[in-house]
């Protein structure tokens, strides 16, 4: 297998989730074309997606939350948090057409000419900085993708769920059960989410921001839930009322690709008077 940039794989995965989930759903027959498993760009994800499948295991998971959750890694504005992830493309080839600062702008200006509150365009500036997690030596495979619960079954309703066959969990009746180590309902606070930028982001931020927008922050990747439902059992009311706006805040992430590049230069000075509002002048990662 070819060797790929981390700047290439975050393409190769967002392609894949265009693809899965396109913004005006093609007819069955063009949806199957794309499940052309011959295509090297496919397999690149499939096998990211093996990778990530056989080792986010319960303990993995816990393991490291207790590694990046003390947040000793590092002290900084936002502003250097932003140039920092934005050096993960430096190495990649000079055809790609949007770095990681063009699409937080994206994201975030797409929800500001909608005209949501100061907070939720905050959040979509926010929502990928913990992919700086790749810059501190993580694998792709514990950055980015799509999440899931660990500490129970997984659903069949997650991309690639064969390969979940692979991951010892599986293997363990307890963490192969339909409840795991949780109670029916508990709530997903009381969830441990595959490890990633999600969860990340949402650590470091979660004094800052109203509910909703560290939900969006926590659980933008859990397509299985907020795109296929398939963990109501483990969520309770006040989730359901929050994944609305997870349900909001998504098609930004996906479909924000602007004509236009954003300005970098001229948004800069709107966004760190917005940061100062709800953030501390620097944050810990
Ligand atoms: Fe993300
Ligand atoms: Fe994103």
């Amino acid at each position: 297998m070819k060797k790929v940039s981390p700047h290439e794989m975050e393409e190769l995965w967002e392609e894949d989730l265009l693809e899965r989930y396109p913004e005006n759903p093609a007819p069955e027959k063009a949806k199957e074309e794309f499940r052309n498993y011959d295509d090297p760009k496919r397999e690149t994800v499939k096998e990211f997606y093996r990778l990530n499948h056989i080792n986010q295991t319960y303990d993995f998971v816990l393991e490291k939350e207790k590694e990046f959750l003390k947040f000793d890694k590092k002290e900084i504005t936002l502003w250097e948090a932003v140039e920092f992830l934005n050096t993960l493309v430096d190495d990649s080839d000079p055809d790609t057409d949007l770095d990681q600062t063009q699409h937080l702008l994206q994201t975030s200006e797409a929800i500001r000419a909608d005209g949501h509150p100061e907070w939720f365009v905050l959040t979509g500036f926010l929502h990928d900085l913990g992919k700086v997690l790749c810059l501190f030596g993580e694998p792709q495979w514990c950055v980015v993708g799509d999440t899931f619960p660990v500490g129970c079954q997984h659903s069949d309703k997650i991309v690639y769920p064969e390969f979940f066959k692979q991951n010892p969990d599986s293997q363990d009746p307890l963490l192969n059960s339909k409840y795991g180590v949780y109670k029916p309902n508990c709530g997903l606070d009381q969830v441990h989410m595959s490890w990633g930028h999600d969860e990340y982001i949402y650590q470091i931020m979660k004094d800052y921001l109203p509910e909703e927008g560290l939900a969006m922050l926590r659980y933008h990747s859990f397509y299985a839930q907020h795109r296929e439902k398939a963990y109501d059992h483990l969520m309770n009311k006040d989730d359901h009322q929050l994944f609305k706006w997870v349900d909001k805040f998504n098609p930004y992430d996906l479909y924000s690709k602007a004509a236009v590049p954003p300005n970098v230069k001229e948004l800069r000075p709107y966004y760190e008077d917005l940061a100062a509002k709800f953030l501390p002048d620097t944050l810990k990662f």
